[in-house]
């Protein structure tokens, strides 16, 4: 199969990569001229463990292309649609103008029997729109619209692509529903299971689906505030609930808040579709809010850490990034966290290993530093905000002679509190009073 991507943002160049991986022929379009002459050369603008090979490997081949002039739309037996869709500002809205945008100018380059599919992130109807405005400008032609939502995390991207829960395909048209089977045949042969829906149930699965992720995470937080009031674990509530074959175990680690490029902002845009129909979604409105106010709560535990003041006492916060495997530090429980520090007087010291040139324009009065235990230095406490493998076996011992004073805030829950019990360390984490 032909396929052309537009927009070789993250999920375009996962997708596109992965796609030509398969054995399709794939052109990745971007309107960021100095972004495609980099891919061109060989460079991933983005952090992706695995990427740069599949990359270099599916170009040698021949199968991979990048270009700035949308061209090889004429081609395309599929063009998939993977822009952005940011939240507008203000008020909480997904932005399509890029979406529409690539519609247009598309439209008058596709041949009358490509299928167009959006695997953007966009609201219920956007795939009715995208049809009106190929209609409109492409009377001549039979153009079907599919969205096909992904459903990557960021830093195990290509895993997720290679070995999905599952592919959700909406559409009504069989043409369409037949490119698609053609497109994934080689994940269905691995026995991925393909859902065929309607247009408008896929794109709401994918927001259904990130929202209910938001909730997970959230609910488990609430639980873990609530064991540190009454002394029980966390942990092992989140093992003992999540061994419930109806509930799962994934997704239920307490921690600082939820946040990345994706649920915070879909939550945001779920919630606005739902009012705009009528059909409010308490829960989700309350997910979004409650897990905005604790990202900066949690610097109510460092205070607390260091008995009731932070004011002129140094930092160091170790992960910038939401999550490891990664250099995103959007809506990052992070930021409002060290913002929040600063406010209250407290110097901080940063080191994350890949998200500190993406810290820094919301960060700008932060030392950073080269390694963990260059941020240690001088510091009165310690805050682990980010999971990096890095940070798991840190040398305890170093870390001391390192920091003024022995504290450990461990936001995400990653050292034993009995190994802890046997070090000098001061040691708070989340949702396990026995900890301190
Ligand atoms: C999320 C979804 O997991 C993907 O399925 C989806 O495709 C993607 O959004 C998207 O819409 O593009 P991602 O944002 O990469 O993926 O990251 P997650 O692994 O979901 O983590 C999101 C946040 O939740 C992070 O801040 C993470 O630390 C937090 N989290 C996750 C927890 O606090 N506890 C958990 O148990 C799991």
């Amino acid at each position: 199969m032909r396929v052309t991507m537009i927009g070789a943002g993250y999920v375009g160049l996962v997708s596109g990569a992965c796609f030509a991986d398969f054995g399709h022929h794939v052109t990745c379009i971007d309107k960021d001229a100095r972004r495609i002459a980099a891919l061109k050369s060989g460079e991933i603008p983005i952090f992706e463990p695995g990427l740069a090979d599949l990359v270099e490997a599916n170009v040698r081949q021949g199968r991979l292309e990048f270009a700035v002039e949308a061209s090889s739309v004429a081609a395309a037996d599929a063009v998939f649609i993977a822009v952005g869709t940011p939240s507008r500002r203000g008020d909480g809205y997904a932005d399509l103008s890029f979406v529409y945008d690539a519609v247009r100018e598309i439209a008058p380059l596709l041949s009358g029997t490509a299928v167009v599919v959006t695997k953007s992130t966009v609201p219920v109807g956007t795939g009715d729109e995208i049809e009106r405005i190929l209609r409109e400008k492409r009377p001549d032609a039979d153009l079907p619209v599919v969205s096909n939502p992904e459903f990557l995390r960021e830093g195990a991207a290509i895993r997720d692509f290679k070995h999905p829960d599952r592919i959700v395909v909406g559409t009504d048209d069989a043409r369409a529903r037949a490119v698609l089977a053609e497109i994934y045949r080689p994940l269905y042969l691995n026995a991925a299971p393909i859902i065929y829906v309607s247009r408008r149930t896929a794109e709401l699965i994918k927001y259904a689906a990130n929202a209910f992720l938001a909730t997970k995470i959230t609910f488990i937080n609430e639980i873990a505030d609530l064991c540190e009031r009454i002394g029980a674990d966390v942990q092992d509530v989140a093992r003992g609930v999540g061994l419930d074959n109806r509930i799962g175990g994934k997704f239920l680690h307490a921690g600082p808040g939820f946040g990345g490029s994706c649920l915070p902002k879909d939550a945001l845009a779920l919630i606005k579709t739902a009012h705009d129909h009528g059909a409010p979604l308490r829960i989700v409105e309350t997910v979004s809010a409650v897990n905005d106010q604790r990202k900066r709560a949690m610097a109510r535990k460092v205070v607390a850490a260091l008995d009731g003041s932070v004011r002129g006492k140094t930092i160091a916060v170790l992960g910038l990034a939401f999550k490891p495997n990664t250099d995103d530090t959007r809506d990052s429980p992070s930021i409002p966290l060290i913002m929040a520090l600063q406010d209250l007087g407290a110097k901080v010291r940063a080191y994350d290993p890949a998200g500190m040139e993406q810290a820094k324009p919301s960060l700008p009065a932060v030392n950073y530093c080269s390694s963990a235990y260059a941020a240690a230095e001088g510091a009165d406490a310690l805050v682990i905000a980010t999971e990096w493998e890095q940070f798991r076996a840190l040398d305890l011992a170093r870390l001391e002679s390192a920091m003024a004073r022995p504290v450990i805030v461990d936001l995400r829950n990653i050292y034993r509190a009995d190994e802890m019990k046997r070090t000098n360390f001061r040691y708070f984490a989340v949702g396990r009073p026995g900890a301190e």
